[in-house]
């Protein structure tokens, strides 16, 4: 009886094979159990002869059980942290880090620059009726920015009677829904993405722009020329930067200008403030009355200036890239030669 519960035990490959074991022999009506209780109809030398070795078996027996068990859970755990082994001392795996783009990047800090300055930020949307396109700003049917060749239009099935609608050219636009939404006095600017079909080094059909307007009581074109040299200076990072006033014509400004910023390019290393060369950066102007009128602004009260800068064009100028288009091809050895990825 004791070799074959030992050895059932020593044999016992799981938990679930012990515990059958141990009903067997000292269950209730294990074998053992069972013959303890025979121990009543013997005589007293019988009992204490019988009834000591049959104890000292059911304690071996029951020591056994409770060993192996204990084996059998210490080799389980083994075999997990055999298993789930992590070395913690390997070096982590790299992850990469997602970057700001170089465009996003100059949007925020032109934002930045012009907030310090209290203009809040405005938006409008990338498709945008006929009318805050082109009508609102003063753009006549006969205006070429209308023609196919530059604008990009919505599709509309015949039947289909809504107002059309444009990728805006422009966001100019912005101007008349902030002053339509919070009238005036009012500061914004509005960042956002323009629609050209136009492509070349230095075009692309999706570009940025940065729109400007200020309108108050008195506000004249001496204040745009302190704004947009401010903004020249802190963009730019310099004391001082020369600007070149050049009579121009927007339908939506008059007078208009566009400006030029005084620079030069040393190598790949442009110089701005220096040098006898000048580049074009925004174009802006007085907002027609026409303008106001439209967007529901008393013009004989209220005046004041617009601007719209190219981010893109800023981009290239502040980090030195020479092509626009491959601002857009998501190209990350290009972003990391200029800086812009890990
Ligand atoms: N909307 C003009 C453009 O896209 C720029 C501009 C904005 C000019 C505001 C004057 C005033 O070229």
């Amino acid at each position: 009886l004791r070799t074959k519960y030992l050895s059932g035990v020593a044999d016992a490959a799981d938990e679930a094979a012990l515990e059958e074991l141990r009903l067997a022999g000292l269950g209730k009506k294990g074998e053992i159990s069972l013959m303890m209780r025979e121990l009543g109809k013997m005589s007293p030398e019988e009992k204490q002869t019988f009834g000591k070795a049959l104890n000292e078996l059911k304690n071996e027996i029951d020591a056994a059980l409770r060993e192996k068990k204990q084996a059998l859970a210490d080799a389980a755990l083994e075999a997990r942290l055999q298993d789930e082994w992590l070395d913690v001392t390997l070096p982590g795996r790299p992850r990469r880090q997602g970057t700001i783009h170089p465009v996003s990047q100059v949007m925020d800090e032109v934002t930045a620059i012009f907030a310090d300055m209290g203009f809040s930020v405005a938006e409008g949307p990338q498709v945008e009726d006929d009318w805050h396109n082109f009508d609102a700003l003063n753009i006549a049917p006969e205006h070429p920015a209308r023609q196919e060749h530059d604008t990009f239009f919505m599709h509309r099935d015949e039947g289909d009677n809504r107002p059309p609608h444009v990728l805006r050219t422009h966001t100019s636009p912005v101007q008349i829904r902030a002053m339509q939404e919070k009238g005036a006095p009012i500061r914004v600017i509005a960042p956002g993405r323009v629609y050209r079909m136009d492509m070349d080094q230095t075009h692309t059909p999706m570009f940025h722009q940065i729109e400007g307007l200020a309108i108050g009581r008195d506000i004249s074109m001496a204040n745009l020329k302190w704004v947009l040299e401010e903004f020249c200076k802190a963009f730019f990072e310099v004391d001082n930067v020369e600007l070149r006033f050049r009579a121009s014509h927007f339908p939506f400004t008059e007078p208009s200008a566009e400006v030029d910023i005084r620079c030069s390019w040393e190598g790949k290393q442009l110089k701005i403030g220096e040098g006898d060369g000048w580049m074009e950066i925004l174009g802006s102007g007085m907002v027609h009355p026409k303008v106001l009128e439209a967007a529901g602004v008393d013009s004989t009260q209220y005046q004041g200036f617009a601007f719209g800068i190219g981010i893109d064009r800023l981009a290239m100028l502040k980090y030195g890239i020479p092509d626009l288009r491959a601002f857009f091809d998501s190209d990350l050895r290009w972003l990391k030669h200029y800086g812009f990825a890990p």
